[in-house]
């Protein structure tokens, strides 16, 4: 039966870093998969994480399982995290297997409740969108969003599309913060006007929230998801504990879904509980149970945002060295863009030729569409990789 199939091409972004860890050059500067990495070149287990997994481990009394919909104190917690104060009794939640389980599991809710309805991703956006919610049988499309020539959001572009094209009840993915892969967020400011349009259009908000407090800062991050959760009738919200917990390998996320009235609410965790039943029967276990002690121990939490505020100011350091160096070296624009974007990722205007230069003769591994994670490299190397970026234009 097997033998049938052929085989399926690597995944682009994993296997630049496949191809940078067998790498034997010593001076390599790995910029390609999106996981934090400090100035050792290290992914640590963070001191909140750790001393949640010791306390856990002694408190954990059974390991039969939960629920479909997952931990009830975690799914709480990190809502009333991600939107603050806010009644959230019109919230449907459940645990979900990282911020990818939480994007398919609203895909599939979003198929049983609406069969014309589509989905609109960014142009571009994370490479696994498409196929990721496309699977659950939906059409996806893309709306413009990024201008690869001002290096910025191309806000006017975004406004008219979403003014025009999609139709009433179509589905918008929008990045909460630090969009990946170009770091270009909207302002305060375009958030408004976003919920405006939805509103107006009666376009349904999907936002997909990977990295909230590695931006500007947990609440600022939070400014167009919760302006959202405030003025939508619905929405949708996919939120992941990889980056900011670190918790990458332990599959840890929340699907939200904003309804109409608090019994639809129950109504559709019904349907979700119902979804995950059907795909993995429960959520794992230890990354949300981890995360919801951090969040319910103020001591826990307070060096979990501390260590958090570490992580987001080393990169933003980097940020801030790289801009300086492309800027002195008579890039001020590129250097400019990535002083201004957010969070993990930026994207240097390079061509897929100039990418494969930068890992060929520079040992600078990128993503070929000019992506680069900031967080993979270390102060020392900023000099060179400024440099190296520069002699390939
Ligand atoms: C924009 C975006 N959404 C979702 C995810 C999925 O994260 P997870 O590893 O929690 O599934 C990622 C991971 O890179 C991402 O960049």
């Amino acid at each position: 039966m097997f033998d049938v199939l052929s085989p399926m091409p690597a995944d682009p972004i994993l296997s630049i870093s496949v191809a940078a860890a067998a790498d034997p050059r010593t001076d390599k500067i790995d910029l390609g998969v999106g996981i934090y990495k400090d100035e050792a070149g290290h992914t640590p287990v963070m001191r909140a994480v750790k001393a949640a997994e010791f306390a856990y481990a002694g408190l954990e009394e059974t390991k039969k399982y939960v629920s479909t919909t997952g931990l009830e104190a975690y799914n709480s917690a990190l809502l009333s995290l991600i939107l603050g104060d806010m009644d959230l009794s019109r919230f449907a939640t459940a645990q979900s297997a990282g911020g990818s389980g939480a994007l398919r599991l609203g895909a599939e809710l979003i198929k049983r409740s609406s069969e014309g309805a589509q989905i609109y991703v960014p142009t571009p956006t994370w490479g696994n969108h498409t196929p990721l919610l496309g699977s659950a049988g939906i059409e996806m499309k893309k709306y413009p969003y990024y201008d690869r020539e001002a290096l910025d959001v191309d806000f006017d572009a975004m406004r008219a599309f979403l003014n025009a094209t999609p139709k009433a009840g179509d589905v918008i993915i929008l990045h909460g913060c630090c969009h990946n892969p170009t770091g270009a967020d909207l302002s305060n400011a375009q958030w408004d006007e976003v919920s405006d349009i939805l509103t107006a259009r009666g376009l349904i908000a999907y936002v997909d929230l990977a990295y909230m407090g590695l931006g500007d800062g947990l609440e600022e991050d939070c400014y167009g998801i919760r302006k959202l959760a405030v003025t939508q009738e619905e929405m949708l919200i996919a939120a992941s504990c990889s980056k900011n917990f670190g918790l990458y390998r332990d599959r840890t996320g929340l699907i939200a879904v904003k309804t109409k009235t608090a019994d639809q609410a129950k109504v559709a965790k019904s349907h979700l509980g119902l979804i995950m039943r059907r795909m993995i029967s429960m959520p794992p276990n230890h990354g949300a149970a981890v995360v919801a002690h951090i969040l319910n121990t103020p001591e826990l939490r307070a060096d979990w945002i501390a260590e958090l505020n570490e992580m987001r100011e080393r990169m933003n350091g980097l940020r801030r060295s790289l801009a300086y160096g492309l800027d002195v070296q008579g890039h001020e624009e590129m250097g400019a863009a990535l002083a201004r974007q957010k969070g993990m990722f930026s994207m240097l205007p390079v061509t897929p030729e100039q990418a494969a230069k930068l890992r060929d003769e520079h040992s600078v591994y990128l993503l070929n569409s000019g992506r680069i994670n900031i967080a993979g490299a270390a102060q020392d190397d900023i000099e060179r990789l400024s440099k190296a970026i520069l002699s390939v234009f």
